[in-house]
Parts: C-alpha cells; structure tokens; sequence
C-alpha cells in the first residue's frame, strides 16, 4: 500500500495536461468518487492497525498534493485565457479621445481668418517690451498719467522694461521696420497689474490691426470693422462708433456692436443698453507716423485693437474670465464641437 502510495504521489507531481478536458480527465482518473486515490482510501480499512497511522498521513499527502496540482493547472489555464484576450488582435481599438480647441484660440483664428480675407496678413512682436515701444512710439509722454491708464507691470531692476500692456507695441515694431502700404493684425497675450475676479485678469489676449497706405480715410476703418462685425456676429449686427480717447490715435473712437445675446432689446449682458463695446479704434495720430519713420504727409492710416476674450465672452457667454485659464476639462470639453 505504502508502494502504491508513492508512486501515484510520483504520478501526481509529473501531472501535466494541455487542455481543459484534459485536466478534467485527470481529475476524475484521482479524485473523484470512482478515482484512484478513493480507492485507496477504501482499501485503507484493510491496513494493519499498527501501519494505519504512517499510511493514514501518506494517504492524505497524496490526496493533497493531487487536489493543489489540479488547481495550479486550472489556474494556468485560467492565466492564458487572460492572456489570450489581451492579445486578441481582431478586437476593435479602443475609441481615441480627441482634445478640443481651447476657445480663445478658436475665437483668435476666426478673427484672423476673417481679416485675413481682406488683406491683412499676420505678425506677432514680444511680450517683454521696452518703454519706447509700449508707449513712448505710441505718444505716451514720460511720466505722463495715462501711462497709469494701462496697470504696467515693470520689470523692478530695470524700469525701462515693461510686460507689454497692449498689443499696440507690435505697430510700433512693424511701422519702425516696414514701409507701407501695411495692412496687418497682430494677436498676442497683454498683460496688466489688475487684481484677478471674474471679471478681470492680470493677462489677456488682444487683436490688433494696423493698415496704414496713401489716402487710408476713417470711412475705410468703418468700412473694415462694419465687415468684420458682420462676419463674426451674423448679418443682422448692427455697429455705432463713439468718439474717445487713446494717446496714438486722433480721432479715437471705441465701437459698440448691437447686443448679440438680446439682439439689442436690451439684458444684464449689455446692461440693458442693447449695446456692447468690442475695441478701441481710431486714425493713427500723424505724430505716431512721425515717430516711427512714416512720412504723414504721404501717408495715413488707421488702427484698431480688440480684446478676445470680450469677443469669445459674446460668441460663448462664458460669465467667469478665469476660466480660460483654469483648464477645466469639463469646460473645455464644451468646444469639442467647434472648430
Ligand atoms: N491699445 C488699446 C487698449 O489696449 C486698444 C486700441 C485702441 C488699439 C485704439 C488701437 C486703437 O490700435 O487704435 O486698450
């Protein structure tokens, strides 16, 4: 019996099978109720009592060691089906996420595209400016208060260098370097010392634009920005044009379009006015030419600068400016479907 014994444990140990009903096989041929080791277990009432305890022990060694074999095998096939999925090759791929424009620069390009249909081509100039082109160009007069109408952040070791308030820097760049006829926008991030809430931020984004040719009147900047009005806002939109003031422009004006939300019945968005300022315009001041090396005898010009995150407020209603910078995906997945 003892014999027997150890060479089914022998047996046992060897076990292999390359198949499921294989495995099955093998556990009727051990364990089950007709099964070798039970037969075993029967024929144990015949062992003489003083061998019971020994053979008793082996008896259940053997039973053991088949039962945890048979399971370790299960579990390997169990392991490589796993395996088998995980390399499945004719499963369909898993969906791939696409990100979405952030609304900001969706609003950007359109504003390019737009002007870009009527001539104007691109240029962008630092963030990091000096004194000259922010504001001594742009007839800002040294120590003069309407510097302080812009918030500057200064640059503490050297005062001369500023993060440039206005995207207007860039007309200086390009007026100084480039003769006209100039017929260009310039996009770019601004930056001013403002306490930050939902309604203002120490950085955003403007538009500028610049054209500046023999005999440029201020019905063609009308002309230009009642066009762009129309194709950002729709056909409808109606524009008005109030007299103001900024230090390189003579005369100035800011542009209001018809409120987009109400359609100028008036709401809290417009201030029940029916009207909302987009940007700041005006014929560049003759002196401003002058600076820059432009004769303004020959030449003249207008100008215009927008803030994009008043126009993407409008085409989106987005009430909090902080969320363009938040990047909450549940926000920016709002876009997926813009382009
Ligand atoms: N630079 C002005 C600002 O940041 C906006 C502006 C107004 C730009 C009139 C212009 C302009 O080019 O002509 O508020």
């Amino acid at each position: 019996m003892k014999n027997r014994i150890k060479e089914l444990l022998d047996d046992v140990n060897q076990l292999a099978a390359s198949n499921q009903e294989d495995l099955e096989a093998l556990r009727i041929k051990y364990l089950s109720k007709k099964g070798l080791i039970s037969e075993l277990f029967t024929d144990f009432k015949n062992v003489a009592n003083e061998e019971k305890r020994e053979v008793g022990q082996l008896l259940n060694e053997l039973k053991n060691a088949a039962q945890s074999k048979i399971n370790d095998l299960k579990d390997s096939f169990n392991q490589s089906d796993k395996n088998e999925q995980h390399s499945d090759l004719t499963r369909t791929a898993d969906p791939v996420l696409l990100g979405s424009r952030h609304p900001l620069s969706l609003v950007k390009h359109q504003i390019i595209d737009i002007f870009s249909r009527i001539g104007f081509t691109i240029a962008e100039g630092p963030e990091i400016e000096d004194d000259w082109h922010v504001f001594g160009a742009l007839n800002f007069p040294p120590e003069h208060p309407a510097r302080d109408m812009q918030d500057t952040f200064f640059i503490e070791q050297n005062p001369d260098i500023v993060l440039r308030t206005h995207t207007s820097s860039v007309q200086t760049r390009v007026m100084t370097t480039q003769k006209p006829p100039i017929r260009m926008i310039f996009p770019g991030r601004v930056y001013r010392n403002e306490a930050i809430s939902y309604r203002a931020h120490c950085f955003f984004h403007q538009v500028e634009g610049l054209y500046i040719d023999k005999d440029v009147s201020f019905a063609d900047l009308k002309q230009a920005l009642m066009y762009f009005a129309k194709e950002m806002f729709g056909e409808h939109t109606q524009i008005r044009l109030r007299p103001s003031y900024f230090p390189f422009t003579e005369p100035s004006a800011e542009m209001d379009i018809s409120c987009n939300i109400c359609g100028g019945e008036g709401c809290p968005f417009c201030k029940y006015t029916g009207w909302v300022e987009i940007l700041g315009c005006g014929m560049v001041d003759p002196a401003v030419l002058e600076n820059c090396g432009i004769d303004s005898k020959i030449y003249s010009g207008y100008a215009f600068g927008m803030g994009v995150e008043r126009i993407t407020n409008l085409k989106y209603q987005v009430k909090d400016l902080r969320m363009f910078s938040e990047n909450d995906i549940r926000f920016l997945k709002q876009f997926e479907s813009a382009h």
